[in-house]
């Protein structure tokens, strides 16, 4: 385990969480590791774009190609403390969520952030390959190589906020479950009713 255990605090207190919400970029397995981890734990998974698709009857790129980046952000904001009302929900908000001002801070406390940090290379990789996947409108324009490679860096230092970093490159998404659940499962005095 690494020097400091991220669900005791300094005085050894253990941290009972409550909420999960995955940060990382476009491609990093936000919906794939939310959706498993929330099986895991009998929680509810929320995917924020596809809630946001689902309230406004229109496909993100659609929101982007309409009424533009700034448009989307603004659902995000509007959706996100609807996605996090209940308790024992992990959230898989899309990669450009960090960017919103605010959201990040305007979290619940017993909120369990976690980064899934993926390489430039990798998300070339898992784009290139994913045929008939959503259509990621931040990539359409220019080169895709140095377009990911910029905005990766851009948002590098919002994603290290997050309570918990997890380099994904070269890792399974059953792996990645099993670290987050152990973190979870650490903090928490026993375990919950529902859960085996
Ligand atoms: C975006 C990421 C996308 C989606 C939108 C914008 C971004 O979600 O929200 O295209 O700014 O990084 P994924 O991270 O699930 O691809």
């Amino acid at each position: 385990m690494k020097k400091s255990h991220p669900s005791f605090d300094a005085r050894g207190r253990s941290r009972d969480w409550r909420r999960v919400v995955l940060l990382g970029f476009m491609a990093s397995g936000k919906t794939e590791v939310a959706r498993a981890l929330a099986q895991r734990l009998g929680w509810k998974h929320v995917d924020l774009d596809l809630e946001i698709e689902r309230a406004t009857g229109a496909t993100v790129a659609e929101i982007f190609d309409r009424d533009g980046e700034s448009a989307f952000r603004s659902l995000e904001a509007e959706h996100t403390p609807r996605a996090l009302a209940a308790e024992r929900t992990v959230l898989s908000p899309g990669g450009g969520w960090i960017t919103n001002p605010g959201l990040f801070d305007a979290l619940p406390p017993d909120t369990l952030t976690v980064w899934l940090k993926v390489s430039p290379a990798v998300v070339l990789n898992r784009l290139d390959r994913s045929e008939g996947g959503s259509v990621r409108p931040l990539l359409t324009e220019g080169d895709p190589e140095s377009r990911v490679t910029e905005l990766l860096a851009s948002r590098e230092a919002l994603y290290a906020r997050a309570t918990v970093c997890i380099d994904t490159d070269h890792r399974s998404v059953a792996e990645i479950v099993t670290e987050v659940e152990e973190i979870i499962r650490a903090g928490r005095p026993a375990p919950l009713e529902n859960e085996t």
